[in-house]
């Protein structure tokens, strides 16, 4: 089996991008951390970002046939996008939201997701070790299911 790992906009910018607040970590060290917890598991993995919604829309809907379920950090979409939280509705693939830091501790904006209700759970406030975590979660999910 195969997961789509997907990262939305301004997570390009992991370990520059307010440290503080998102660790030193950069994106292709999360995506070597992805790797070895694919190899450990014994799945497949594709590593993606991009910064733009359809786009996002677009990876999530070519995914049908191709992974068993996505892991998803939506970025700010998380709590603007409609379109987003419309695309796992569609999909029929397990989705789980995932966020490096604990958003329910943040400004109150990031406490609402409009992805929340249509994905399986939720990961957030572990840092990149979070990205292993979900991808163990979504393995343990799917079960003995293609
Ligand atoms: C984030 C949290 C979001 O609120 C924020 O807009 C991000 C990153 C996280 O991983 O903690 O871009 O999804």
């Amino acid at each position: 089996r195969s997961f789509l790992i997907l990262n939305g906009p301004n997570l390009n910018l992991l370990g520059t991008r307010q440290p503080e607040v998102y660790g030193t970590t950069t994106l292709k060290d999360v995506e070597d951390l992805c790797t070895a917890k694919a190899n450990a598991l014994g799945v497949d993995m594709v590593f993606e970002q991009s910064n733009h919604e359809g786009v996002m829309i677009d990876l999530m809907h070519d995914a049908r046939g191709k992974h068993a379920g996505i892991i998803l950090n939506a970025g700010a979409y998380t709590h603007s996008s409609v379109a987003l939280m419309d695309a796992i509705s569609s999909i029929m693939l397990p989705v789980i939201e995932l966020h490096l830091s604990n958003i329910h501790a943040r400004e109150a904006f990031r406490q609402t997701s409009y992805i929340s209700k249509v994905c399986i759970g939720q990961i957030c406030g572990f840092g990149a070790a979070g990205y292993p975590l979900a991808m163990q979660a979504l393995n343990e999910y799917l079960g003995d299911s293609a």
